[in-house]
């Protein structure tokens, strides 16, 4: 990638706003639940610290309605941070670019931290608005991307910021640097055999990610519930699946467009409810029972997945292939990523389910890459550019 990272900026002394995802998961007594997103863009933050610098970040949680609400707060992942960076001084500002912002930014001395008070907490975040823009970009010296879990997003913070501070360094972080180099870069010019495994409930979710993909992957293997459309546009049996039947069309030209790149579930593991102790069957893929839903990719698929990732040198995973949160119907995605983490291929994982799943499952570290954005890397896996990466520095 040609773009400037935060290494090449000197930022002895200087003020560097970065906008980070702290977009994380919290639990009913406010507690961070998964604090990936915080520690995978610590190496930004800490580069900029250990060099002298003064960090300012901002970031939103959740999707308040354009103001202050306490359940949206980043002060949970503020004291995460906190904990993360016991020799730093971490201070939260209980606004955004209010007075108590203000006095934060003003006061910090080098290698301290501020944390913002969440971005969307003002209404000109979401709209791009240049005169909130300004207000944060007057905070600055130095401006950092390193949210790329939002890089898809055109809010203030990711384009009018960095806009606003002309004539000043506007550069990627190492987490946005890692994400791109793996999500375009690897998959641009990919080692061979080059598979995609996509999963997911809804073919409409994944259509563009599958055009995309079947350019350039040599294989592209469908599971989850996308899987019974398709079924349904071979003129398979569904039963009572998760299907779209306005995207059947759609599925055809996939599959005309595909043909032998494109493979589908042989068997299919059914339940007659949605549920865990519901009464089970395996059949061939486009044979479900009338009373009873696909749920999980059988045991054929799973072994015949399982050899084609055995024999890849690039994998890109996204998508769970069953209801992987409902045991036994998780046994195809398991077995999928377990595939994956044995295999020793450039192994990249799309954000959301799959990353949650990997994670769980305990292969997280065996595997080349997780990315920490769900739409971001499924927009990235479209082959969609980022307005966001495109203004920063070459
Ligand atoms: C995400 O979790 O995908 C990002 O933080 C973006 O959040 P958003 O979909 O609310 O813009």
């Amino acid at each position: 990638m040609a773009k400037k990272t935060i290494a090449n900026v000197d930022v002895k002394g200087k003020a560097v706003l970065i906008r980070v995802d702290f977009n994380v998961p919290l639990d009913e007594n406010g507690n961070v639940t998964d604090d990936r997103r915080i520690r995978m863009a610590l190496p930004t933050i800490t580069s900029v610290l250990e060099r002298g610098g003064k960090v300012i970040l901002m970031s939103h949680l959740g999707r308040p309605k354009d103001a202050p609400d306490a359940k949206f707060t980043l002060k949970p992942a503020a004291d995460r941070l906190a904990e993360l960076l016991p020799n730093n001084k971490v201070t939260f500002a209980a606004d955004t670019v209010g007075d108590d912002a203000k006095a934060k930014v003003a006061a910090l001395g080098e290698g301290e931290v501020v944390v913002l008070e969440n971005l969307r907490f003002q209404p000109g975040e979401k709209k791009g608005d240049p005169e909130f823009a300004k207000q944060l970009a007057a905070f600055a010296d130095v401006y950092v991307n390193d949210a790329f879990g939002t890089c898809h997003r055109t809010d203030a913070s990711m384009v009018a910021v960095p806009e606003a501070m002309a004539g000043k360094p506007k550069v990627c972080g190492f987490l946005v640097e890692k994400e791109i180099k793996y999500l375009t870069d690897t998959i641009s010019n990919p080692a061979r055999p080059f598979v995609a495994i996509l999963g997911g409930a809804k073919v409409s979710d994944k259509i563009m990610v599958i055009k995309n993909l079947l350019g350039i992957c040599d294989k592209v293997l469908i599971g989850g519930a996308m899987a019974y459309t398709f079924s349904l546009a071979q003129g398979g049996k569904v039963g009572k699946s998760l299907v779209e039947p306005d995207k059947v069309d759609l599925a055809k030209e996939l599959l005309a467009e595909g043909g032998d790149k494109l493979v589908l579930p042989i068997d299919t593991h059914a339940g007659d409810a949605f549920s865990a102790d519901c009464n089970k069957q395996i059949v061939a893929a486009g044979e479900i029972a009338d009373d009873y839903e696909g749920l999980d990719i059988g045991p054929k698929t799973a072994e015949l997945y399982c050899s084609i990732v055995k024999g890849a040198k690039t994998v890109v995973w996204n998508g769970p292939m069953g209801v992987c949160e409902m045991p036994p119907f998780d046994e195809g995605t398991k077995a999928v990523a377990q595939a994956i983490a044995e295999s020793d291929a450039v192994s990249i994982i799309g954000g959301g389910d799959s990353a949650a799943a990997i994670q769980k499952l305990g292969f997280a570290d065996k595997v080349t890459h997780v990315s920490t954005g769900g739409g971001a890397s499924l927009a990235m896996l479209e082959g969609k550019k980022f307005a966001a990466v495109d203004l920063l520095d070459e």
